[in-house]
């Protein structure tokens, strides 16, 4: 291993215990380096604006961390347990190739105020990348909204309950996913502020140019309070992670819909052949396995969070614990948006069976009509109810899942769908 940062003269370190403490974290660190690196060059900038390296040591400094990040992108500087962790590498390289020069980096910061940084940096890009899915997704289920809607069954308690339409079921998924537009956004704007500059979490005795950094690294504001950028740990990682699984939560749902209707009993959806997958003894079988693993997303989603909710049960003051939220918060952000990755292209090409939704909608269906029709023309509802229910199949005789839609005329219904008004919301959202 490289030297530790820590290590004091004397001192010991046993080989299974830094095991221990690293465990994992260095190859997590893989995520972060890039951004830690790029923070490393705000904090260099603003060392030089306060004279705490002269501006030949800049540029050495400069050179190498631009190097470390070139030489890291293209595999030629492997971040690995040579390393205690991402931020011991930078100085480690540094060191290595600039002796003293390297080690001026490190004044006035912290590995604490580091991983902060990083991890908002972080997060940032992955919650923009949220925002753009979100707002495909919704695209798309709005376009589909738009197309001639075929009547399918709407389910209450998975019973047949009255008529919907397919332009129903995709106009619900694309409010939803406009409003999961919104959270990512309103996330992101949350988490846009710069901890670094707050070291260990008390501040230092420099004067610390901490506006040319969050300039620099493109943060909204600063986390102004040193105290605060430490307590926030693990907070903001949640806050990121519901807004994802807000998300994830929608597409559950949307999953569980699609397995219902892919099946034989349904028969009203059909998926993209690639999105689905046979069975290595039945010849016979198409599963959707795709839609299954969507579905099963949210658990990793929601596993994440609890792990970092209960790893802060702890006192002010960084403590060791808060290294355990990277697994976590890495872990459900691959799976998370991997999922939702491919829930546009699978959305524009599901198809749908409108013979078998047409032979789901039985007369019965129409009685909720047939009841506030008679409602409307005076009939106390209780008893146009009554009545609707005694006589509930021939009540619906003759009548047409058209006529049905066509009269939904509440606001957001069949023949009110409202589209323009959700496609203007999208569009202010995505500016
Ligand atoms: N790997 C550590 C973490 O994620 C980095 C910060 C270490 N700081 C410390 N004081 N030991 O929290």
């Amino acid at each position: 291993m490289s030297d530790l940062l820590w290590q004091k003269a004397g001192t010991r370190t046993d080989e299974r215990v830094m095991r221990f403490l690293a465990g994992d974290d260095v190859r997590l660190d893989r995520e972060f380096f890039l951004y830690d690196i790029a923070a490393s060059e705000a904090h260099l900038e603003g060392l030089a604006h306060i004279g705490i390296v002269s501006e030949d040591e800049r540029h050495e400094l400069m050179v190498e961390l631009e190097n470390l990040a070139w030489d890291f992108r293209n595999g030629q500087f492997v971040l690995d347990e040579k390393y205690e962790d991402g931020h011991s590498a930078i100085e480690a390289h540094l060191t290595e190739r600039l002796g003293d020069t390297g080690r001026r980096l490190h004044t006035g910061r912290s590995r604490n105020d580091q991983v902060l940084v990083a991890t908002r940096l972080w997060l940032k890009a992955k919650l923009a990348v949220l925002h753009a899915l979100c707002i495909d997704v919704a695209k798309i289920a709005l376009d589909r909204a738009a197309a001639s809607p075929l009547p399918l069954p709407g389910y209450t308690h998975l019973q047949r309950a009255v008529v919907s339409s397919t332009s129903m079921w995709f106009a619900g998924f694309a409010e939803a996913f406009i409003d999961n537009t919104q959270r990512a956004r309103d996330t992101l704007a949350w988490i846009d502020a710069n901890p670094l500059g707050t070291a260990a979490g008390y501040g230092v005795n420099l004067p610390l140019d901490r506006e040319h950094t969050s300039e620099v690294l493109g943060f909204a504001r600063l986390q102004v309070s040193p105290v605060y950028a430490q307590l926030s740990r693990g907070k903001f990682e949640l806050a990121a992670l519901d807004a994802l699984g807000s998300a994830l939560l929608d597409l559950r749902r949307l999953a569980w819909d699609l397995s219902l209707f892919t099946t034989a009993e349904y028969g009203f959806v059909a998926l993209p052949a690639e999105y689905t997958t046979g069975s290595s003894i039945m010849p016979n079988k198409r599963n959707p396995d795709v839609v299954e693993l969507m579905r099963a997303t949210y658990a990793s989603v929601a596993a994440a969070r609890t792990e970092i909710e209960q790893l802060l049960s702890l006192p002010s003051g960084y403590q060791r614990d808060l290294q355990f939220s990277k697994g976590a918060l890495v872990h459900g952000f691959a799976r998370g948006l991997a999922a939702l990755e491919l829930l546009p292209d699978l959305l524009a090409r599901m198809q749908w069976n409108e013979t078998a939704m047409r032979a789901a909608i039985e007369p019965s269906m129409y009685s909720t009509d047939v009841a506030i029709e008679q409602a409307a023309e005076g009939v106390p509802f209780r008893e146009a109810y009554r009545r609707a229910a005694a006589a509930a199949d021939e009540a619906g005789q003759g009548r047409t899942p058209e006529a049905s839609l066509a009269a939904r005329v509440s606001p957001g219904a069949a023949a009110d769908l409202r589209l323009a008004e959700l496609n203007a919301r999208l569009a202010s959202l995505a500016a």
